[in-house]
């Protein structure tokens, strides 16, 4: 009996046959944590009913019996909160079998009475319209599904690319793929298939991407080359190119490229003209170290140096580098920046990004800072992985973070996808009256073309009892808020974003001390926060402007708050989920009478 006659004999003896469309389904619960289906594959999709909550089931996919593929979903046991596509078009026309394995120990006869059985469906579509109301307008998302960290950045001939930790298969951490989008401005996206999915060496943890222009690795001049961690058993470094400009990826035959002793990960590579050489960092997780090395031509790499112990914040795993050179505003002075992510250890809880200021010869980093001292990239608590594009053009050095915490990043109020990234950054140095180097943190300008009209309120005296201006109703309260502020006689400033349902987010400047003025967010009762304890925070950033007077920038989406000195003094980012969008800005001082010299909304619209 060959085996899809003895599958038939099965599926008749069980009875067990859901038919979804023209194609059909043949499922065989044959132990109580075992069930196959079996499919021919004439359908694009096979969509899989996922449960939130439930615990993962291993699914070996099998083409002419061998494995061919192996990944996770959280089959839906008792109700279906989403589903997620299985892409069968690889497979067309062929006989496949799904193994379904329950990971954890199962009751007799338990699988069998997942609901999912019967939501399962072929189909020739997938809706990734996704009409959740936390949706960002204007920030990249997924289409559905999780994302963490941003990966393999880099630009050429006039896209910006975009990989990321995904996970196609639901919406919390797992199978860990370089999901890839593009965009010729930064600000509209268009998700093109993954690149990297995992094998063999693991799943695809975090790393990065440049245009070889001088084919110094041999796959061709302009190749696209990738560095990432390849996470199974232990972690390792592999690389792979793209000859089709970013499209489609081809791992390298010898593959791993490094070798550590202790977990190592998310490799971040750049040419340095002056060594005539690629440099990598590495980041030596729980050392809290990172590594540097060298090579001629990305496959060969030698160990240099390692900087980071004894420097910086010290709590957490360090996480996710980049190191670059940056001018120093109206200076021709440049220095170089490391950057770190760690987590936990954050000012507020959970992941953060800390950075170093110093100098690099492509060998050794030699740091400015005095080792006690850390400096914070972004003072919210939604900003994490922070690391920059390769080969931007016009000198740019762009950033982009992933706009959640790992406190609570699977358990936020959205389905269909988790999360989105923070808006792109642009990077300078300037300097403090003191002399110290700060990093200055801008909107990428392009967010300017997202504008779509512009409200001006007239200049008004700031005082105790509050001046209310309202927030463009035709964008659901999606807007930039550009205001200038003199401090006048003021203690404080308060600014309060609220909505119908008397949720609201206030920001304070605290201006009494001219030396020590800070920003703060208090996000306690922005909307739905009792889905985490980590959830409702209060954030502080130093202002950093000199004089009485600053000019702050601030921008809602669905599910966010980024607020920016307009200088790039400091950046602030912080998720929160009113019930329904912020309507209104309230603005009052207290101790003497400030004023608020211009303010001016601007509704954004998105992806149009
Ligand atoms: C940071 C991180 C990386 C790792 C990736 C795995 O958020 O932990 O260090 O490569 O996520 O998804």
């Amino acid at each position: 009996m060959n085996l899809l006659a003895h599958f038939a004999t099965l599926v008749a003896v069980g009875g067990i046959t859901a038919s979804a469309s023209a194609q059909t389904l043949d499922i065989r619960h044959t132990a109580p944590d075992n069930t196959l289906v079996r499919t021919t594959a004439d359908a694009h999709y096979l969509l899989l009913p996922v449960e939130d909550d439930a615990p993962d089931a291993r699914i070996e996919v099998l083409d002419g019996g061998a494995i061919v593929r192996t990944f996770y979903v959280r089959l839906a046991q008792h109700a279906v909160d989403y589903t997620v596509p299985f892409d069968l078009t690889p497979y067309a026309g062929r006989e496949i079998l799904f193994n379904i394995v329950g990971e954890v120990p199962l009751r007799p006869h338990q699988m069998e009475k997942f609901v999912c059985w019967k939501a399962l469906r072929l189909a020739d579509a997938f809706d990734t319209a996704n009409r959740e109301k936390y949706r960002p307008v204007y920030h990249h998302t997924p289409l559905y599904g999780w994302m963490n960290d941003p990966n393999g950045m880099f630009w050429k001939d006039g896209a910006w690319h975009l990989c990321f930790q995904y996970n196609p298969y639901g919406s919390k951490w797992q199978n860990m793929t370089w999901g890839h989008s593009v965009s010729p401005d930064l600000m509209h996206w268009t998700q093109e298939p993954s690149v990297l999915e995992p094998d063999g060496l693991g799943s695809v943890f975090s790393g990065s991407a440049a245009v070889d222009s001088a084919n110094t690795a041999g796959f061709g001049a302009g190749a696209v080359v990738a560095l990432f961690t390849s996470a199974g058993k232990s972690q390792v470094q592999s690389l792979a190119y793209s000859t089709d400009g970013g499209a489609t990826f081809t791992r390298y035959a010898a593959n791993p490229v490094i070798v550590t002793e202790h977990e190592a990960r998310d490799p971040k590579i750049f040419w340095n003209e002056r060594l005539g050489k690629w440099n990598l960092i590495l980041a030596h997780a729980l050392d809290r170290e990172m590594l540097i090395y060298s090579s001629p031509d990305l496959k060969n790499w030698r160990f240099e140096s390692a900087f980071g112990r004894g420097y910086g914040c010290q709590k957490g795993v360090w996480e996710c580098p980049d190191l670059f050179e940056l001018p120093v505003r109206g200076t021709h002075e440049k220095k170089w920046v490391l950057i770190c992510n760690i987590n936990p250890g954050g000012p507020f809880g959970g992941g953060a990004t800390q950075y170093f200021v110093g100098d690099f010869d492509g060998h050794r980093f030699v740091c400015d800072m005095h080792p006690d001292e850390t400096l914070w990239m972004d003072y919210g608590k939604d900003h994490y992985a922070a690391v920059t594009w390769s080969d931007a053009p016009d000198n740019r050095r762009t950033a982009i973070a992933w706009m959640s915490n790992w406190e609570y990043a699977d358990v936020v109020p959205t389905l269909q996808f988790r999360s989105a990234n923070t808006l792109p950054r642009d990077l300078e140095l300037f300097r403090l009256p003191n002399g110290s180097l700060r990093l200055g943190v801008k909107p990428a300008k392009e967010v300017e073309s997202l504008r779509r009209g512009k409200t001006t309120f007239p200049a008004a005296t700031l005082s105790a009892s509050p001046v209310v201006c309202t927030l463009p109703a035709e964008a659901d309260g999606v807007c930039e808020i550009e205001l200038a502020l003199d401090f006048g006689h003021a203690r404080k400033i308060d600014l309060v974003l609220s909505n119908e349902a008397g949720e609201s987010v206030r920001m304070t400047c605290d201006v009494h001390d001219a030396k020590k003025r800070t920003f703060a967010m208090y996000r306690q009762q922005s909307g739905a926060t009792d889905f985490s304890l980590a959830f409702p925070a209060t954030t502080v950033a130093p202002m950093l402007q000199t004089g009485h007077k600053c000019t702050l920038r601030i921008f809602l989406d669905r599910c966010s708050v980024e607020v920016f000195g307009a200088n790039g003094e400091f950046a602030m980012t912080n998720l929160v989920f009113p019930s329904s969008p912020y309507t209104s800005l309230a603005l009052s001082a207290e101790g003497g009478a400030a004023r608020v010299e211009q303010l001016t909304v601007y509704p954004l619209g998105g992806a149009e």
